[in-house]
């Protein structure tokens, strides 16, 4: 979700309206992936590298995802939405922390979409913790060195049992993935969509998602027609 602070500027109003106005284009585009019938959906909300930012913005996003779960959690709940959250919970404020365990738990039984909700994250710090912990277990004779698959690896990441994207969106036409799920986007479809978030909506959903059908996935084997099947 890029583009909250130009979507605002190009407007002459202050960054905080367009995180604001991000928030309701997070709610329309999670009503929208319900919808269609998509599994999971995540967001990258508040990356580990965000905390460079000034201290009243950040003071902001925290607001927004405060209030985005009292106001929301229980529509998301009523909607059979499971929300699950990814990132470096230690930092946080207590309060803020809560909520986030209150989201999870309150939406544990949900079968309908998985909202991955991704705070204070960072790919690299999520596969350095995984790596840590592999060590960890190995200095202690709980494993194998040569034991480390990829498959083990990934199930040390924050949620082994969500499957590895298949689209990743990003909007205000940057093109780089900075720092969101590395080690799961090694065989993701990328699209850059040149609009700010707050004016995403369902449309350029639908749009990105008819973008992906279009292309081929190879996983570095061959195309269709090349197999003979
Ligand atoms: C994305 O919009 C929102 C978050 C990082 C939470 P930005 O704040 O990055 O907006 P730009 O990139 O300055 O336009
Ligand atoms: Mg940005």
């Amino acid at each position: 979700m890029d583009g909250n602070g130009r979507w605002a500027a190009e407007r002459g109003l202050p960054r905080a309206e367009g995180h604001r106005r991000g928030v309701e284009a997070l709610r329309r585009t999670v009503r929208a992936a319900g919808d269609l019938g998509i599994s999971v959906l995540t967001i990258f909300s508040f990356s580990a590298e965000n905390w460079s930012r000034p201290a009243s913005e950040i003071s902001d996003l925290m607001g927004l995802l405060r209030r985005f779960i009292r106001n929301d959690l229980a529509e998301l709940h009523q909607a059979n939405v499971r929300v699950r959250i990814i990132g470096e919970r230690d930092d946080l404020d207590r309060d803020i922390r809560r909520l986030l365990v209150e989201a999870e738990d309150l939406t544990r039984g949900n079968d309908g979409l998985t909202l991955v909700v991704a705070f204070n994250y960072g790919a690299r710090q999520e596969i350095a913790q995984a790596a840590r912990r592999i060590a960890v277990e190995v200095a202690q004779g709980r494993l194998q060195a040569e034991a480390v698959s990829p498959e083990l690896f990934s199930r040390y990441l924050h949620a082994p049992d969500i499957p590895d994207p298949d689209l990743i969106i990003r909007t205000s036409g940057e093109q780089r993935l900075s720092n969101f799920l590395l080690w799961q986007a090694a065989y993701s479809e990328l699209i850059f969509v040149p609009i700010n978030w707050p004016d995403f909506d369902r449309a350029a959903l639908e749009n990105a998602i008819a973008e992906y059908r279009r292309r081929e996935r190879r996983f570095g084997g061959l195309m269709v027609a090349e197999t003979g099947s």
